[in-house]
């Protein structure tokens, strides 16, 4: 190995570290509370709708103002259309986020693991249940 491959190895390793550090301080800040009462249900909610708008608006529409176009073809379920399946619940979608486990390697993408602690992902369940369409019988 040459001296500079060396040397764009340690950048590429520090890029990286860098590129993780401001995604925990991205999520520190949305860090979600215990949903108990009405109030913290609602903080959870917001929570939810802030970490999904972070971590899963580059792959899912996360809501019905995200502006940004998701990046897969075709594209990975909207939330609103997995809020809306009659079969969804906050438990299921907390299990799905814990055992999904893409291998990078399969084709079609399924859903990668996110390492989603278990507050974020009962934040996040919340928040996709929320969108439940009124409409729904
Ligand atoms: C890198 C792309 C990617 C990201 C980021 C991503 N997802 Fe996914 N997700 C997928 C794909 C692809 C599928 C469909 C295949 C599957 O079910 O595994 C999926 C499926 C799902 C499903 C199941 C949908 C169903 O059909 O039952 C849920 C729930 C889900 N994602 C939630 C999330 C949440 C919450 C986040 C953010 C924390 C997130 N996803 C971030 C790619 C992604």
């Amino acid at each position: 190995m040459t001296q500079s491959n060396v040397r764009s190895r340690g950048q590429e390793v520090r890029a990286r570290a860098a590129r993780v550090g401001v995604l925990l301080l991205a999520l520190s800040s949305v860090w979600p509370a215990r949903a108990d009462t009405p109030r913290q249900r609602s903080e959870a909610v917001r929570a939810g709708r802030e970490l999904a708008e972070i971590v899963c608006s580059a792959c899912h529409k996360v809501g019905p103002t995200q502006d940004i176009a998701t990046i897969l073809d075709p594209p990975a379920p909207s939330f609103q259309l997995i809020a809306d399946r009659p079969t969804t619940t906050a438990a299921g979608l907390r299990r799905f986020m814990a055992h999904t486990d893409w291998d990078h390697h399969t084709f079609p993408m399924t859903m990668p693991d996110l390492m989603l602690e278990p507050d974020q992902q009962a934040s996040l369940a919340a928040y996709i249940v929320s969108l439940r369409s009124t409409k729904r019988p």
